[in-house]
């Protein structure tokens, strides 16, 4: 399947049948492009733990697509025995990873719409399932786009770039969250000149980030993560775009672990740090990021992952989680599909749902 161009096709998507939800396996980038097809709970389960579809969109859309084909098989005798093993699959989905708050979005999103149709038959709460999974899926592309077009208002032509893990079109359907701001710009002429944190420990931004604006064309370069500080002071960096996982109410963000520190560096440069998050990432009921739950992850991932030999002294203690909070201090902006929030956020992240709510 080498020949797979990777830019031309959707991160994940349901096979022609629907029976299957289809993912680019993206622990095999950049050797392979490879599609998975996950048909039971525990595939869907193992490729969202297993990182083989990562990224908060990308999980989300993959869940509520997992769910519905999963909904397919369940037993149907009432809506009583149909919903108990949905919660049950639901449940189960929703325990394969913490910190990113869109998978839980994705499936409470179809919980509410099973409820929404339980007068009905279940062949047609399963079909209303399948019409709620391809809206996720539709509105995850239209989003992207508008934090693109939200984004590049913060750049001029010839500017440099910085992102930290991968917020591009590998974790959502397409364009990216951090991304879709340099593809709009590149669509521009722009010629950004765009720094990719290599992002230990498990290479996002090497394997994933520098590959797809690579393959798009984009001046890309490599840098490890504790290079943003110098490149930064050399004044290469205008601005920094990163994604997230969660967003608190506060306006702190959560994101792949690193991106605090890169924060920190920017503040003392003077670099504005942007959080790209599509409303989906905001949850307006985790008060601050204290309240954030961040995964931990196998310390192999530390101390042996890539590496020919083991890396570390046997028996050594290891900590590797895999996100950190951002304070809301340090961000100059969160883009969002309807607008760029900017501090205090407890009110400009009110106003956006609003806005997106109708009210405004
Ligand atoms: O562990 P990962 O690879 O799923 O972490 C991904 C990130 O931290 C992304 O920056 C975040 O999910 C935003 S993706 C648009």
């Amino acid at each position: 399947m080498d020949n797979i161009n990777l830019m031309e096709i959707d991160t994940v998507m349901l096979d022609d049948e629907g029976n299957a939800v289809v993912i680019i396996d993206q622990t095999k980038l950049p050797g392979k492009v490879e599609l998975l097809s996950l048909t039971t709970a525990r595939q869907i389960w193992d490729a969202i733990y297993l990182l083989q579809v990562r990224g908060a969109p990308a999980i989300g859309v993959a869940a509520a697509m997992g769910i519905y084909i999963l909904a397919k098989n369940m037993p149907r005798e009432s809506f009583a025995i149909f919903y108990r093993e949905f919660t049950k699959q639901k449940e189960y989905l929703d325990s394969a990873r913490p910190t990113a708050v869109n998978l839980s979005w994705a499936l409470n999103r179809m919980d509410a719409c099973v409820l929404s149709h339980k007068e009905e038959s279940v062949d047609e709460i399963v079909e209303a399932l399948h019409r709620e999974a391809v809206a996720i899926r539709d509105e995850d592309v239209k989003v992207c786009k508008k934090i693109g077009e939200y984004g590049v208002t913060l750049l001029k032509p010839g500017e440099g770039v910085l992102t930290h893990c991968n917020a591009g079109k590998l974790a959502t359907v397409q364009f990216g969250t951090a991304t879709a701001p340099i593809y709009v710009a590149e669509e521009k002429g722009y010629h950004l000149r765009v720094f990719c944190d290599e992002t230990r420990p498990l290479l996002q931004g090497a394997r994933l980030t520098a590959f797809e604006l690579q393959e798009s064309g984009v001046d890309t370069t490599l840098i490890c993560d504790n290079m943003s500080a110098m490149v930064m002071k050399n004044g290469w960096v205008d601005a920094v775009f990163v994604g997230c996982d969660r967003v608190a109410a506060n306006g702190d963000a959560a994101n792949k672990i690193g991106t605090s520190v890169v924060a920190a560096v920017a503040k003392q440069y003077g670099v504005p740090m942007y959080i790209c998050a599509p409303t989906s990432t905001i949850d307006m009921d985790t008060a601050t990021g204290d309240d954030i739950v961040i995964e931990e992850r196998k310390s192999d991932e530390v101390a042996e992952m890539w590496y020919k030999e083991r890396m570390a002294p046997k028996d050594v203690k290891i900590f590797n989680p895999a996100f950190d909070v951002t304070d809301h201090s340090l961000i100059a902006g969160i883009i969002t599909e309807y607008g760029i929030a900017t501090a205090p956020y407890e009110q400009s992240l009110k106003e956006i749902f609003e806005k997106k709510n109708g009210g405004k």
